[in-house]
């Protein structure tokens, strides 16, 4: 499973690239808010950074501001992906644009025909965003499987793009499901690496060495 990082924050994707398991990065209007970073700008540094998809979204709701806006972001790098909304002028967006070999981001999916519309369309990824569908009552992951089994039916090459990641269960989940990929918060990228039972037996380990005397 791919591993993107949702942020636009320099400093964790320069730290998370440097693990050498970041994929690509997500970001979207909210975080480059919470940046306090000109898009452009931003954008153009993170593709310098990773070389996998970086997802930037349009902000225009019609075809045709979508298309104008594409026509800016994927001037930025090579690896921009453009991030669309779910409706159908993001749809038809999706379609012309990977018809035309652009990097396509399906964002803001809640249900599995929505997905389905979305593979329909060419899309590169779609992203079903597992916490705000838990939020409002719905099961995520059952989300996440019927988008599965329907790819699978009919060898849509749509990658599963698991969005809105808040945990490691979720991570676990979306694995065992076979999801593509997933993104979520650095924070929760770095905390899959922890384990109390990791930390106490390195403790233990580095006392008894040290009761050796020896060096390396
Ligand atoms: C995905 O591309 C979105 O940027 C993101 O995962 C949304 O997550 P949120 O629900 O935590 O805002």
């Amino acid at each position: 499973m791919k591993f993107f990082a949702d942020t636009a924050e320099i400093a964790d994707i320069k730290e998370l690239a440097a693990t050498g398991l970041l994929d690509g990065v997500t970001t979207n209007p909210s975080l480059i808010m919470k940046s306090g970073r000109d898009f452009m700008e931003v954008t153009r540094e993170i593709c310098g950074i990773v070389d996998g998809p970086v997802s930037a979204e349009v902000v225009a709701l019609d075809h045709a501001g979508m298309m104008r806006e594409a026509e800016v972001l994927r001037k930025i790098a090579d690896n921009v992906c453009i991030k669309v909304p779910l409706t159908i002028d993001g749809l038809q967006t999706c379609k012309a644009l990977t018809s035309d070999g652009t990097m396509v981001n399906v964002t803001l999916c809640f249900s599995a025909n929505q997905a389905l519309l979305a593979a329909k369309a060419g899309a590169t990824f779609v992203s079903p965003f597992v916490g705000r569908h838990d939020d409002n009552g719905f099961d995520g992951m059952e989300l996440i499987s019927d988008i599965r089994l329907i790819y699978d039916n009919y060898d849509f090459e749509t990658e599963i793009l698991v969005a809105s990641v808040r945990h490691g269960l979720h991570v676990l989940q979306a694995a065992k499901i076979g999801a593509d990929v997933m993104t979520a918060p650095p924070a929760v990228i770095k905390g899959l690496v922890k384990h109390v039972l990791t930390d106490k037996g390195i403790e233990g380990f580095m006392a008894d060495w040290a009761k050796t005397g020896q060096s390396i």
